[in-house]
């Protein structure tokens, strides 16, 4: 499938992501968000990828959404613009694979808001992330008022959306919203290495610990648990938990079959 607004590609168990309109910094409109949607799905149907990376062409990863389209919308219009943007970030959120955002440059408004629906955000040294809605009358519509305060804590995310300021990667690394940072020219080889990483282990206990974090958080801590408790005891029905104990006892790298 071709794709204007989205470079994708796949191989060795890897999907990469590059938000593709750097004359406007990846500014996120419709049609862009509707081919992330399809790109997601693609990914979601292949059992061979165990990992998804998602980032940007040029300075930005993405310098938050569409404002000349949104400077024409009425609040039917928004409405249909927030559940477009929420689709795409719960969709990321949902994917079986681990997403590790990098975050090659300006990642503001929905740009930092792609970024917390990842499951680890890596940034090169020159990013820069902020939630400046308020400056143009609105408030973060792609979960950002949720997902910031889930990551760094209501004070920060508060200090964050109510004064619309940006912050370097090395305050976002600090505030723990950025994992690690690396010079810019080494990013997506580091990235690629950490997903790497995640690849080699087994995929359906990375998929299931990914699922119950992201659900455990709606729970009451007694219904997370028992989530983690009937997850726990699942898995042991699965091959690669006979192959990953299996390989241990025998001295040697498991190989998992993702079932
Ligand atoms: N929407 C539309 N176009 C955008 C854009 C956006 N969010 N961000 C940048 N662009 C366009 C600029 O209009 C400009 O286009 P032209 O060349 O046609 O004039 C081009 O990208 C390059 O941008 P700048 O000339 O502004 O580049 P800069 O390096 O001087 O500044 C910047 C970079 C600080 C990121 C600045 O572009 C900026 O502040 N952008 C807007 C950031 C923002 O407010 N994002 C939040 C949007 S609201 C949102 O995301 C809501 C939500 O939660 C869903």
């Amino acid at each position: 499938m071709s794709h204007e607004f989205v470079i994708y590609e796949a191989g060795e168990g890897l999907a990469t992501i590059t938000i593709n309109r750097p004359q406007a910094l990846n500014a996120l409109n419709p049609p862009l968000l509707e081919e992330l949607l399809a790109v997601i799905g693609e990914i979601r149907r292949d059992p061979t990828l165990r990992v998804v990376i998602l980032t940007g062409q040029g300075k930005a990863s993405a310098a938050g959404a569409d404002i000349s389209v949104m400077s024409r919308y009425g609040t039917c219009d928004g409405l249909r613009f927030a559940d477009l943007g929420h689709a795409v970030t719960c969709a990321l959120e949902a994917l079986p694979q681990p997403v590790l955002a990098a975050v090659n440059g300006f990642a503001l408004g929905g740009g930092t808001e792609l970024a917390l629906a990842c499951d680890m955000i890596y940034a090169a040294q020159t990013a820069v992330f902020g939630q400046p809605e308020v400056n143009l009358g609105i408030i973060p519509g792609f979960g950002g008022t949720q997902r910031l305060a889930r990551t760094v804590g209501l004070n920060k995310a508060r200090e964050l959306i109510l004064s619309g300021e940006r912050i370097s990667a090395e305050e976002a690394r600090r505030i723990g919203l950025v994992a690690e940072i690396f010079a810019p020219e080494e990013l997506l080889a580091k990235v690629r290495e950490k997903a790497r990483v995640i690849a080699s282990r087994g995929p359906v206990a990375v998929a299931a610990a990914k699922r119950i974090m992201v659900r455990g958080f709606g729970l009451s801590h007694d219904a997370a648990l028992e989530l983690e408790r009937q997850t726990f005891s699942a898995l042991f029905g699965s091959f690669d938990q006979k192959e990953g104990m299996t390989a241990f006892l025998e001295k040697r790298p498991a190989k998992f079959e993702n079932r």
